[in-house]
């Protein structure tokens, strides 16, 4: 039988992981903007400019790098302009069938954007929009002024030009982006992204909509059409247990079977990034062209008694491990994948935050985000593992994953996830290239039933605890997974 073991070769750096891969994903979707972001200034909730305060606190400090809005579906029926100046609503048809009442639009964004301290990821609509609203959106935000489109800005109370660093021109355009061939898509890519131009020194990295799943023609055709004329281009996969259309299976209330597969199919974001960078590397061997997964996590049912348009979801140490074995990935393969944003920030499908009204609470996957800023650009160390068997029904996959990085300081950041829903996880790490180690500190995050989650009444029966079941060495780190378990040990040299 395999032992958990490692060895991190603190002095060979792989790369850097890029901070971007912590992105954030906020669409007009059920209550993933109002309610959970916007509560305008009006409200009883206490806000900042009509930003709920406790959200924002929260979100500050996961030191998100950047944020995506506003969709999603949202964005190919989106019209910029009725959400600047006097509002006009619209119909959200994707999701819920509500009413928009756009009162969060480019302007609230954005400021959203300066409150992070993030860079804003905006998705044009490529699926029912014009290349002339697309270009003037860009205009309206990105021109100094004396243009009809920049003095639009001013007279709606934006003087100076907003930095726009990156762009998406549509979203899911094989789908609800429009049902496009990937051969009609790429041409309209080359037509729209013309007209995203730079203005007033702004520099915008333009993102190709992408495939879904294992769609790789759609790669194929894009990079060989289109390459030349983008800086990213996206990627979607999320980890769904069931069937997207018979049942997904409940965020809570799911079985031991149920839970395996979640890992198996999370582990599939592995496949998919080697198969996707394989045929980019083909068109773009220098790995200009950055691959973006900007919707990714966990995909359940939504949760009884909600509207099933708002994709409201629970989340449980399940979802956890599955964003840290993500994160790992990414890792892995961060000279090709240079953004990633979760599907979503609040109240909607894999969040990091869950409101119910004034109250407020902080979820299994907030945590592994707090707990891996840590890595946000620093040096991947080459890592070799190799782990014990995670056996269930005859099927099997690595109990653990883990990935090591190096920070400007020189402090090591080792996070593992001992995915197995039943049994503990020994590892022995060899941190080679060491001579001596002064300082160590760990961090867990579990919990003692798969099916836990945080709960508005008891909003943090999972939290990060302090750690300290693990031993150094002569370089040699020894630590003692629980199941169903995400540590982080930092060791400075
Ligand atoms: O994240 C929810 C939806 O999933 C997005 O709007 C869409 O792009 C994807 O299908």
């Amino acid at each position: 039988m395999k032992k958990n073991a490692a060895v991190i070769q603190t002095d060979i750096e792989k790369g850097t992981i890029n901070k971007n891969i912590y992105g954030q994903f906020a669409e007009h979707l059920g209550r993933g903007i109002y309610e959970g972001i916007w509560v305008g200034k009006d409200s009883k909730i206490p806000h900042v400019n009509g930003v709920r305060k406790d959200v924002l606190e929260a979100l500050k400090r996961l030191q998100i790098p950047v944020l995506r809005w506003p969709g999603g579906c949202f964005a190919d029926e989106y019209h910029w302009a009725n959400g600047v100046g006097d509002r006009k609503s619209m119909l959200n048809t994707h999701w819920g069938g509500t009413i928009e009442s756009n009162k969060f639009g480019t302007h609230e964004f954005m400021m959203l954007c300066d409150m992070l301290e993030c860079e804003p990821y905006i998705c044009g609509n490529v699926g029912s929009g014009t290349v002339q609203e697309m270009s003037e959106w860009v205009e309206y935000m990105t021109f100094e002024g004396g243009t009809p489109m920049s003095d639009w800005r001013k007279q709606n109370g934006r003087e100076d030009p907003w930095k726009l660093t990156y762009f998406g021109v549509g979203n899911e355009n094989w789908g609800c982006g429009g049902n496009m061939h990937p051969e009609y898509y790429a041409d309209l890519y080359r037509r729209f992204q013309t007209y995203v131009r730079n203005y007033s020194g702004n520099e915008i990295y333009k993102i190709a909509g992408g495939a879904n799943v294992d769609d790789f023609k759609w790669t194929e055709v894009l990079m060989s059409k289109a390459a030349n004329l983008m800086d990213g281009l996206s990627l979607h996969y999320y980890t769904i247990p069931g069937d997207f259309w018979k049942g997904k299976g409940s965020a809570t209330e799911f079985t031991e079977d149920e839970w395996f597969i979640t890992m198996k199919k999370a582990d599939y974001m592995d496949e998919l990034i080697r198969k996707h960078s394989t045929i980019m590397d083909r068109y773009d061997p220098d790995e200009r062209v950055g691959l973006i997964i900007d919707e990714w996590g966990t995909w359940f049912d939504p949760e009884p008694g909600t509207n099933p348009g708002f994709l409201y979801q629970q989340n449980t140490i399940r979802d956890a491990l599955v964003a840290a074995s993500h994160f790992h990935i990414f890792h892995k393969h961060c000279s090709r994948v240079q953004m990633a944003n979760i599907a979503q920030a609040v109240n909607v499908l894999q969040a990091m935050i869950l409101t119910d009204g004034e109250n407020m609470l902080l979820t299994p996957t907030y945590h592994v985000f707090e707990m891996f800023k840590v890595h946000q650009d620093a040096s991947l160390l080459a890592t070799d593992v190799t782990a014990a068997e995670y056996e269930w029904k005859g099927e099997r996959m690595p109990q653990i994953n883990i990935s090591a990085s190096k920070n400007k300081k020189g402090a090591i950041n080792i996070t593992i996830c001992n995915i197995d829903h039943q049994n503990k996880a020994d590892a022995e790490i060899k941190l080679r290239g060491l001579e001596n180690i002064n300082e160590s500190s760990g961090v867990i995050l579990h919990a003692e039933h798969m099916n836990a989650h945080n709960t508005f009444d008891k909003p943090d029966s999972i939290k990060p605890e302090a750690f300290d079941r693990f031993t150094i060495e002569d370089c040699r780190l020894k630590v003692k997974l629980p199941p169903m378990s995400i540590v982080l040990i930092t060791v400075g040299a």
